[in-house]
């Protein structure tokens, strides 16, 4: 199993990382995860898209370029011989002397691993339950950044009360989950809160929000107050590791029990005919 470190491909085994890194320090970096089908990257210009977009909100240079960058990932599933799985990448703003105030000197660290992805199947076809909590996060998360603690938090909370995801109330108002995005579904109409700095705008996101449009689907990208999830007909998340997955019960803050339904299913199969 190899890693990329900078430019390198790296035996994981004999992978070292820089004591100085203001990644360790601060969690200053960003990060993307993409999914791997039949050994192609899913909607790669996409993740690389964000990540520029990332760096560009954080004022992080690239230390080389997306062309490079790809050739480099291509490369890393190649040489782990993936089929099936997740590649995940990286960059640090650098290496330099712990203090807050960066230089615009050090030169952004980048490093990828690949794993496996987990069985989809039982999750996509019955539904997961999630946990409703405050949205403890900070107000960019727009940016898809190293600095996980509120996320990393909501995620064990909601694990602990036997749920497979974290879905976030911020001032009365559904953001988004742990490490996905939120639809809701009623009268065959879509919700989801719109691609402000208090969501992550996810890839799966965008990828199904087109092809509900294309298939004749409304879709509405605004904030919607917790209580609609009682009304709604049937809701799910997206994300690159879960593609679509249905909701089957929220708790925590508010009760609700929701059927696999109709456009779920619809949505789910249509995104499937995207996957090579
Ligand atoms: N998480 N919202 C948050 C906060 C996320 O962390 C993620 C992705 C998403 C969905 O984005 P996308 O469709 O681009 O995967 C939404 C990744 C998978 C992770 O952190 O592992």
């Amino acid at each position: 199993d190899y890693i990329i470190y900078n430019q390198e491909l790296v035996p994981r085994s004999e992978a070292t990382i820089q004591f100085d890194d203001r990644g360790y320090y601060f969690g200053d970096g960003i990060y993307e995860v993409a999914k791997i089908y039949e050994g192609k990257p899913f909607a790669m210009d996409l993740h690389l898209k964000r990540l520029r977009s990332s760096a560009e909100k954080l004022d992080m240079a690239f230390p080389f370029s997306e062309t490079t960058m790809t050739e480099l990932l291509l490369h890393l599933l190649q040489k782990n011989n993936v089929k099936n799985g997740l590649i995940y990448f990286q960059l640090t703003r650098g290496v330099e002397p712990r203090n807050h105030l960066y230089t615009r000197k050090s030169i952004p660290v980048f490093t990828a691993f690949t794993q496996p992805s987990q069985d989809l199947k039982d999750m996509q076809k019955n539904g997961i339950d999630v946990w409703l909590t405050d949205d403890i996060r900070w107000l960019r998360c727009d940016i898809k950044t190293l600095n996980l603690l509120g996320n990393v938090m909501v995620k064990r909370e909601s694990a602990d009360n036997g749920c497979q995801e974290a879905i976030l109330n911020r001032d009365g108002f559904i953001t988004e989950g742990s490490s996905s995005n939120l639809f809701l579904v009623k009268d065959k109409v879509l919700y989801t809160h719109p691609a402000t700095n208090l969501i992550l705008n996810g890839i799966t996101r965008q990828v199904l929000i087109n092809l509900a449009k294309k298939y004749d689907y409304k879709v509405v990208e605004e904030p919607f107050p917790v209580d609609v999830l009682e009304h709604a007909d049937e809701a799910f998340i997206t994300s690159t590791s879960v593609e679509i997955a249905p909701i089957k019960s929220v708790r925590g803050q508010l009760s609700a029990n929701f059927e696999v339904g109709p456009v779920t299913k619809d949505l789910q199969n249509k995104f499937k005919e995207l996957l090579p």
